[in-house]
């Protein structure tokens, strides 16, 4: 569980663990994530998701087999119309919410695959389906990271299947 120090995330971990699993709750904010661990029989990792370092050490952590990754970490910076909007806030939304789950799920996936029967819930919005107003910068993060998560689905059943999809001619 990335994002476990907080809101959906914690609550998240917290569900899971009460249905049996161990949860590897991954945050930056340590403090959060020890108590959490603690209080749910679980395992705090440090692990900023834009750090491919950290998340090298998180995948060493998870070990061989993985059950479920959830990949939660994220959240929106600024609202401020397009036309106004900071670049960095832009930059920030996109390097957790997408680059940050691309970079957990590389990782974890060997792990996710070794299982079995391996489950990824890459954390959407409705930012991700609809624009609104302020909401550039979130919803085009959102939307990268719905858009990705369909592009890992059909890239699963091709392989499943053994026959590659041509890549649209655009
Ligand atoms: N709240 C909503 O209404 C809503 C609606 C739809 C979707 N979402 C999505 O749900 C997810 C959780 O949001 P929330 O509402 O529960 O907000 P939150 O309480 O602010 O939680 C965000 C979590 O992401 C973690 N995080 C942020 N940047 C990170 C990074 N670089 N590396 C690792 N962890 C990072 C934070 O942990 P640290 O700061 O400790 O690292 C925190 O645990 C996000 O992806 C958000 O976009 C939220």
């Amino acid at each position: 569980m990335t994002g476990a120090s907080s809101g959906i995330g914690a609550a998240s971990a917290t569900a899971l663990a009460a249905h049996g699993f161990r949860v590897i709750c991954a945050a930056r904010r340590v403090d959060r994530i020890d108590a959490l661990a603690a209080d749910i029989g679980g395992v705090a990792v440090a692990c900023d998701v834009t750090s491919p370092a950290d998340v090298r050490r998180l995948a060493e952590i998870v070990g061989d087999t993985l059950d479920v990754l959830v990949n939660n970490a994220g959240g929106a910076f600024g609202s401020d119309e397009v036309a106004r909007a900071d670049i960095e806030d832009w930059r920030a939304m996109y390097d957790v919410n997408v680059l940050g789950t691309l970079t957990v799920t590389q990782a974890l996936l060997p792990a996710l695959v070794a299982s079995g029967d391996g489950v990824l819930i890459n954390m959407g919005s409705t930012a991700g389906r609809a624009a609104y107003e302020g909401g550039g910068g979130y919803t085009a993060a959102k939307h990268g990271v719905a858009v990705m998560t369909e592009t890992l689905r059909l890239g699963s059943s091709a392989s499943r299947s053994g026959s590659r999809r041509s890549p649209p001619a655009w």
